[in-house]
Parts: C-alpha cells; sequence; structure tokens
C-alpha cells in the first residue's frame, strides 16, 4: 500500500485484498498450516522462507493488524501479544536477561512498575527508575555499563505526566542502547514516538486501539533505525548466532528493520506463547478502523470535562496536559499538537474519603478498571491497580492517595458534565 495518510492507514493500512478476495480481513481461525512436503515446512523453520505454520508464532490475520499498527507507527515491523502486559515484557526481555540493567520512568502504569520492579528483579534484572521531569544529567547517572534500554510512557497512567521523548531517546542512543515507549494513551494518532527519536513502541491494545472494551491485547513495533551492531557487545542476543534457530544472527540476517521484531517472534512468542488470537486480533482491526475519528472525540469530551473540574470549588487540582496551565502543556503543545487523549486526572477536596462518594453517586459514568473505552469509567489508583506501592512510590510516581481518574468516553460532553455536577453535590 502507498504511504497514505494517518486517516487512511487506519482504515485501510495492513491489507489490500485481490480480485475477488474478502473485502474485511479474514479470520484465518486455524492453529496449523498444511505443506506437500517436509522441505517446504522446513524452511520456514529455519527462518530461510516467510510463511505459516503455527498460530503461536505467526497467523494471517494478526499479521494483517499487526503490519497496519507498524504503519501507523512509522514503523518497519510490528507483531501483536496477548497483552499490553506481554508486550512490554517482551520489548525488554527481548533485549535484557539475568545481569542487565535498565532505566525506566518512574511515572509509568502500575502494572509495568510491578513487572520491572518485582518480576523482572526476581529474573535478576536490575532497574534504575529516575522521574520523568529529571535533568539530563540526572538521567545519565542512572546509566550503567549493563544498561540494555531506557522505558517511558508517552502519557503516563494514571499520572498523565508527558515524557520529554528527545530527551530520554538523546540518554539512551548516547549511552547505545534503545528507547522503548509506550504509546498506548496517545496513540499514534496523537504522537507518534519514532518520529521523536523512540526506537521501540509497545501498546496496550487493550485501550483506544480496542477503543470497545472488547479484547485484552498488545502490540510491539519496531522504528527499525536502531544500529544493533554498532552496539553488538551489549546485544548478543541480536548480533551473535542463535544456536535454537540453526545459528542466525538476527541482526545480519535481517537487519536494523526486521532484527528486533523477528527475534521476539522466533525467541519469546516460541517459548511463552502470548499470541493474540485472529479473533482479538480481528476485533482490534475493527478499533483500529476508527481510531482517528475516535480520537478526536475523546481528546474533545477529555477538554470539557477538565475545564468544567478546573472551576468547581469542590476540586484541588485538574491533571490534563492539553489545558493551558498544568504543568505537562509545554511538553503537550510540543508532542501532542492535535490532542492527548480522553483521560483526566483530578483530586477532589476532601481525599479518599470524598473521592469514594463522589465515584458511587454517578450515574452514567462507571467505576472500572479500564481506560480508553468508548463509555465514560473512573477509579481511584490508589485503591485499585496502583494498591501494591508504597505511599512513597505513589507519590515518586504523582499519584496523591485522593485522586481520581476518569476515561472520558465518547458520550455527549454535557451529559458527562452533568453527570459529574450531580456527583460533586453529593461530597459534602
Ligand atoms: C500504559 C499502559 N501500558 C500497559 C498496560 C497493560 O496492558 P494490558 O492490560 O493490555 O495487559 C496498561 C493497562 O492499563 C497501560 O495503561
Amino acid at each position: 500500500m502507498p504511504d497514505y495518510r494517518l486517516d487512511t492507514a487506519c482504515v485501510q493500512g495492513g491489507y489490500t485484498p485481490k480480485n475477488g478476495e474478502p473485502r474485511q480481513i479474514p479470520i484465518v481461525q486455524s492453529t496449523t498450516f498444511k505443506y506437500d512436503t517436509g522441505e517446504d515446512m522446513g524452511k520456514l523453520f529455519d527462518l530461510e522462507a516467510s510463511g505459516y505454520f503455527y498460530t503461536r508464532l505467526q497467523n494471517p490475520t494478526n499479521d494483517y493488524v499487526a503490519a497496519k499498527i507498524a504503519a501507523l507507527e512509522g514503523g518497519t515491523a510490528a507483531m501483536l501479544t496477548s497483552s499490553g502486559q506481554a508486550a512490554n515484557f517482551f520489548a525488554m526481555f527481548n533485549l535484557a536477561g539475568c545481569g542487565d540493567h535498565i532505566v525506566a520512568s518512574s511515572s509509568i502504569y502500575g502494572g509495568t512498575f510491578n513487572l520491572i520492579s518485582v518480576t523482572m528483579a526476581r529474573m535478576g534484572i536490575e532497574v534504575t527508575f529516575v522521574s520523568p521531569d529529571c535533568t539530563d544529567e540526572e538521567l545519565n547517572a542512572a546509566f550503567r555499563p549493563n544498561t540494555k534500554l531506557l522505558f517511558g510512557e508517552t502519557i503516563a497512567n494514571p499520572a498523565l505526566t508527558v515524557l520529554d521523548i528527545e530527551q530520554f531517546a538523546l540518554a539512551a542512543h548516547a549511552h547505545g542502547v534503545p528507547l522503548i515507549v509506550d504509546n498506548t494513551f496517545a496513540t499514534p494518532v496523537n504522537c507518534r514516538p519514532i518520529e521523536w527519536g523512540a526506537d521501540i513502541v509497545t501498546h496496550s491494545t487493550t485501550k483506544y486501539m480496542d477503543g470497545h472494551g472488547t479484547a485484552v491485547g498488545g502490540a510491539i513495533v519496531d522504528g527499525g533505525r536502531f544500529d544493533w551492531m554498532a552496539h553488538a557487545e551489549k546485544f548478543p542476543g541480536l548480533c551473535t548466532p542463535d544456536e535454537s534457530y540453526h545459528g542466525i544472527t538476527y541482526a545480519e540476517k535481517f537487519g536494523k528493520e526486521g532484527a528486533f521484531i523477528t527475534k521476539c517472534t522466533a525467541q519469546l512468542m516460541r517459548d511463552f506463547g502470548a499470541i493474540q488470537s485472529p479473533q482479538h486480533a480481528f476485533y482490534l482491526n475493527l478499533g483500529l478502523e476508527s481510531l482517528h475519528v475516535r480520537m478526536a472525540r475523546h481528546c474533545e469530551n477529555g477538554r470539557a470535562v477538565a475545564e468544567f473540574l478546573q472551576k468547581h470549588p469542590k476540586i484541588q487540582h485538574v491533571s490534563y496536559c492539553d489545558l493551558p496551565g498544568d504543568k505537562y502543556h509545554p511538553r503537550a503543545e510540543k508532542y501532542l499538537p492535535r490532542g492527548s487523549c480522553g483521560v483526566v486526572s483530578f483530586e477532589i477536596r476532601g481525599g479518599r474519603e470524598a473521592a469514594s462518594v463522589f465515584m458511587n453517586s454517578l450515574r452514567l459514568a462507571a467505576i472500572e478498571t479500564h481506560v480508553a473505552d468508548a463509555r465514560t469509567c473512573c477509579l481511584n489508583p490508589a485503591t485499585t491497580t496502583h494498591r501494591q506501592m508504597t505511599d512513597a512510590q505513589l507519590k515518586a510516581a504523582g499519584i496523591p492517595a485522593g485522586l481520581v481518574r476518569m476515561s472520558c468516553g465518547l458520550e455527549s460532553a454535557q451529559d458527562l458534565i452533568d453527570d459529574i455536577a450531580q456527583a460533586l453535590e453529593k461530597v459534602k
């Protein structure tokens, strides 16, 4: 497909049917694929030919959707995973193993924080967390000789801090490692981190990409620019022969454009098996077809709600980077000129208790462990998604105990505001 604009890629990217083929992407609901000779299939096992042999490794439906996401992010290759958690784990574990070290922004999704600080630590991978507002000196000081990657979120969940992608990319590259950016909240409609220097982009496709609360999923996109061979001593997994794949050296055989995703598929998907089902990939594609239209409306509603809350006497503070005066507004103007997302965080005067009365009084917005849905939902992170974090960790991540995170859906903005207004009236 030629290089169409993003809106067109949302609708038609990844799959171009030939004469007489299905208009919508076919769901290839088959675990396995048939070959005439063992030699034909052997070539696939050796990565000598491209094709399908077992859906845990690759499936045509998933590949259509991955190709669309790669086009949206401006990457060279992509893969789908069973969840956003799997995407972030695979993206990091593809580069870092026992005895290695990673640097990550402290302002990230609680599940990713836990993955890095507890589960990956158990695997012998150390982490240094840095503030998303750190100085260049502080950022550079976090790197060690065994550091393998830098990680951050474009718009952090739920603190809504905005990453200085250029600053983080420059620091990562100065230390010979790639920058991985989780772009779940912004989506490529509002920010394309690869254009700002990021090397790998991840997604919880469960969020805006699906957008309808239908299917848990994830995606990893490679920008195809990081020169693994130039830093071969740091990345032996990519730059030396893989004996489990007949001595293939990924960076040599697949180059900058394809090495990362091929290794991630051939090793990690093979061994961990966190594949997205073709049915889920189909649902995801339905969401992607309207992503550009929905993101504009999510942002419109988020802004209307944030502006209302900002003027309300019972509200202590509103975080929404599209608001002039927000701490992250200057970065949003640079990285998110079309808008950020529909998620607004705010602190109600009266803390945890007041937040609880408010949420229980909402009629239209539902209490849910979810964001980025067509239907508006909200939660109190300190008692739900981030409950494994200590008060000190919550503070470092910019999440006060009484914070409410509201994900504005696609309903009428006025109905959302009326609902919030009546719920705030109940707060004494
Ligand atoms: C920014 C971000 N990354 C990753 C994840 C994990 O994604 P999933 O729930 O699809 O595993 C989430 C989930 O909320 C998220 O918000």
